[in-house]
């Protein structure tokens, strides 16, 4: 009888990870999975035994589809002093106090004017009208890319995603990924040379120059695989952290009624469940640099393994009722921002873009409701998100 692990396909994964891993936690919370070429820590005390011990579990993983495709030193995937030098330049303008002190006047009337678009049209399709261009408009404001399109720079996640799914190697997917690098590549090239000589206040400026001797700044072999992983991340997660959000009221119509009533009170208890329900990014990557037990099995030194995020948010010995959306479970931690010392550095911002970008909607729109004949469909292991979103309305 075949091993289940080994049976497991990247299509199933992508098509609905959920029923492997809940098959996984029960009967081999660690698994190789070969159709990855990767270890899967499922369960959620193993996925923090992955996640935070940097000493024995090192995030540089030469076979990382992000390492393979966007290059090296790609943040994610950095350990030490190289680690702690990227996350410097690209975290200060994403801390909690900085956030507070624009976020309301950036994303709010992004958001407005995004609706205002299709507020009398009673029929929306959300993903493409809404919360794609919503999220990628707000990073690239804040980042220092200035005024590129939104439907650009969404084609730039779509696109730098297909490399970072790309564990089944497949070409195509290379193909899309590095078209689009060099479309990025393209775009970013006089702003950085006008960044190489005149220092901004952009993550971007920081990244190519922060504590470096007056007058050097970094090579942009080194900041620019650092630069995909924040476009895409940055870009993508936000827009479809609210849109699982979104799904999980809009199957709970009691919860959204009571979300309705007093936005103030459960906006983010809702918008934390959303990503603990779907976790938007689905695991952080690892190799241990020793042969190392965990989960009860030794996995060898060396090998890729997964810390799946989303499926310690649905391991029902942390969580009742895991497989529910529930916006009233007791706030506690959840994994979707990841452990240990390269957790999001993007949390507070995305956690703030979310909320306004839900608030905005529910301000603006009465009586949102998933169309029948057409639900959402969800795609993705690494990244999950429904594909397309299409919703009707009233205007308020
Ligand atoms: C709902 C939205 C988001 C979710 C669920 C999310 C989740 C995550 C996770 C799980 C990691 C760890 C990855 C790993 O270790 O392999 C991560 C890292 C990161 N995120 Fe986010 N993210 C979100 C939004 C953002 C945004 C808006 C930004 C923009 C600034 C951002 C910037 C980053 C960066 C720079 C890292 C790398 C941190 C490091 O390696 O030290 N993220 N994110």
């Amino acid at each position: 009888m075949a091993i289940f692990a080994e049976t497991i396909t990247v299509e199933a994964l992508e098509s609905d990870p959920y029923p492997i891993y809940q098959r996984l936690r029960e009967e081999t919370p660690v698994a190789f999975v070969p159709a990855i070429n990767s270890w899967l820590a499922t369960r959620w005390e193993d996925v923090n035994i992955v996640s935070n011990n940097p000493a024995i579990f090192s995030a540089e993983d030469d076979d990382a589809p992000v390492v393979r495709h966007f290059g090296s030193p790609a943040i994610i995937h950095t350990d030490g002093a190289v680690h702690k030098e990227l996350r410097k330049g690209l975290a200060a303008h994403y801390m909690p106090a900085k956030v507070a002190s624009y976020i309301e006047e950036l994303a709010r009337p992004i958001a407005k004017q995004h609706i205002e678009r299709f507020r009398h049209a009673g029929q929306a399709e959300l993903m493409s009208e809404f919360f794609e261009p919503v999220s990628v408009l707000c990073l690239a404001k804040t980042f220092g890319l200035g005024e590129i399109g939104s439907d650009v720079l969404m084609d730039w996640f779509h696109g730098l995603a297909m490399g970072a799914i790309n564990f089944g190697r497949d070409p195509e997917r290379t193909k899309i990924c590095d078209d689009t690098k060099a479309q990025i590549e393209a775009v970013l090239d006089p702003i950085l040379t006008r960044l190489e000589t005149e220092a901004d206040n952009s993550p971007l400026s920081h990244l190519l120059r922060h504590s470096m001797p007056e007058g050097q700044v970094r090579s942009r072999d080194f900041i620019l695989p650092s630069v995909y992983v924040t476009l895409l991340g940055g870009m993508q997660e936000p827009g479809h952290g609210a849109a699982n959000t979104l799904f999980g009221l809009l199957q709970n119509p009691a919860q959204l009624a009571t979300l309705r009533d007093d936005p103030k009170s459960w906006i983010t208890r809702a918008v934390q469940e959303g990503v603990r329900w779907i976790a938007p990014i689905g695991t952080q990557g690892r190799s241990p640099v020793e042969d190392f037990e965990v989960g009860g099995i030794v996995v060898p030194k060396g090998a890729s393994i997964s810390s799946v995020l989303a499926s310690a948010n649905r391991d029902p010995a942390v969580f009742d009722h895991a497989d529910e959306f529930d916006m009233s479970r007791k706030p506690s931690t959840i994994a979707s921002f990841g452990f240990g010392p390269h957790f999001c550095a993007g949390k507070w911002f995305a956690n703030a873009q979310m909320e306004i970008m839900l608030d905005v909607l529910f301000e603006m729109l009465d009586d949102i409701r998933l169309v029948p004949s057409s639900q959402p469909e969800f795609f993705g292991w690494e990244f999950r998100a429904p594909t397309s979103f299409k919703v009707t309305f009233a205007a308020k």
